[in-house]
């Protein structure tokens, strides 16, 4: 008899437990991931399975922040504002003595569009190195277009010096998941947050700010 009601106690209780409590468990909201080095993760981003939401996945490698890109390429995050849902990269590196971006070979910046992220509106971004074809896009590619400081003044963009280039503010006719390079197209490129017409080359803001579809419970 005894045996017998402890048995039924545990079939009770498993049932419970795959039936009833499982799901509540995963559909709450878990708590914040631990600091990655001396930076927060804030709710939803998540650097592991026991923390925050796994669609939010960002990566806690060697105390600094990244984020993995559809082609499998990391961006070191430089900051987090949970409040406006955003985050900002840093662009990848142009090679020294070419104009060729570190994730040329990649074809830029491509995030994958199932996840929750898109390249916000608030990117000014300069395509260096572009072939003439580009030309026919509405792009700012004249003698005054920004990216020609980017190539005389920043010491990175001295190996793209008279190639032709443009820049452009990432809007929303855009596709919002890429930031594009090609061998024959352009082949380098990098990118400011917030910048304002006439704002000096000291004080620009670089990154790729990047914007969040906030979790819905
Ligand atoms: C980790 O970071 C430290 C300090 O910045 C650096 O010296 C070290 O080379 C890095 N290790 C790896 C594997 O990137
Ligand atoms: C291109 O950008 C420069 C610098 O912001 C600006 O002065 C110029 O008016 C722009 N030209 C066109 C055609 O939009
Ligand atoms: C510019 O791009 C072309 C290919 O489109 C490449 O052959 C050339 O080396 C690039 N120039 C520089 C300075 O990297
Ligand atoms: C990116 O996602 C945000 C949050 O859902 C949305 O408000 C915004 O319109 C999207 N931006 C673009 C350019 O698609």
């Amino acid at each position: 008899m005894y045996h017998w009601n402890s048995l039924k106690m545990v079939i009770l209780l498993l049932f419970l437990l795959i039936t009833g409590l499982g799901p509540v468990i995963n559909a709450s909201p878990l708590s914040a991931c631990s600091n990655c080095g001396d930076f927060a993760v804030p709710y939803p981003l998540s650097t592991s399975d026991n923390c925050g939401d796994k669609s939010y996945k960002i990566y806690c490698n060697n105390d600094s922040l990244e984020f993995l890109s559809a082609t499998g390429t990391y961006y070191k995050i430089l900051k987090i504002d949970p409040n406006a849902n955003k985050l900002i990269l840093k662009p990848p590196i142009i090679l020294k003595d070419t104009c060729y971006s570190s994730d040329l070979i990649d074809g830029g910046l491509v995030l994958d569009e199932n996840l929750p992220f898109n390249i916000s509106t608030f990117n000014t971004v300069m395509l260096l190195n572009c072939s003439e074809d580009i030309l026919r896009s509405p792009l700012n590619c004249s003698s005054n277009s920004i990216c020609r400081q980017f190539e005389e003044k920043v010491e990175e963009g001295n190996g793209c010096m008279n190639t032709l280039c443009c820049h452009y503010l990432k809007d929303s006719a855009m596709n919002s998941h890429k930031i594009r390079l090609r061998f024959g197209s352009c082949t380098a490129y990098t990118c400011l947050v917030d910048f304002k017409a006439d704002d000096p080359f000291e004080t620009w803001n670089y990154g790729i700010e990047l914007q969040w579809i906030p979790p819905k419970y």
